[in-house]
């Protein structure tokens, strides 16, 4: 199974809005398997298309840590339904290498979607899991973690980037 490209800010792609999917079609599937194999060998505990350039609202997560292992999820078309409370943590993003930082998120959430086969499924969430969805839903809507940390260490990592890019630039 062919390992997809991944896709690192500022890459456009992952500012834009990814569109509901209609269709879950073989292509489809295939795009799903790929993208299970593409967040494993990252290694990753989540993926949103528009991170391979796909902008279609799906999702897999597998944030199975240490000894709790947690399903699979591959959710079409997710939507947070609920939340409850708060949790602050660090993330990380496959699409933003070397940033880590605190996230505020809700500590519980309430997803709706559609599993592969097209069935409509609600999973309800707390920890990890929740902010896993969280930050995953969130890059349908164009919206990466780092919008969420302290403008300084924004900044800074922008610059990270811009320098990096201008280093290796010019191919
Ligand atoms: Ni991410």
């Amino acid at each position: 199974m062919p390992l997809l490209e991944i896709r690192e800010y500022p890459d456009p792609v992952l500012r834009k809005k990814a569109l509901p999917v209609e269709t879950i079609d073989d292509g489809f599937q295939r795009l799903i398997d790929d993208m299970i194999d593409t967040m494993y060998a990252a290694p990753g505990i989540g993926l949103a298309a528009p991170q391979v350039g796909v902008l279609r609202r799906l999702i897999v997560v597998d944030a199975s840590a240490g000894e709790t292992p947690l399903p699979l999820y591959v959710l079409i078309n997710p939507e947070v339904v609920s939340r409850e409370g708060e949790q602050v943590g660090e993330e990380g993003c496959l699409s933003l290498p070397e940033l880590n930082s605190d996230v505020a998120r809700a500590a519980r959430v309430t997803v709706r979607a559609l599993d592969r086969t097209g069935t409509p499924v609600t999973v309800e969430a707390e920890g990890l899991l929740a902010r896993c969805f969280q930050h995953e839903i969130d890059h349908l809507d164009g919206v990466l973690f780092m919008d969420k940390i302290s403008p300084l260490k924004r900044e800074l990592y922008k610059r990270r980037v811009r320098k990096a890019l201008k280093v290796g630039g010019g191919d």
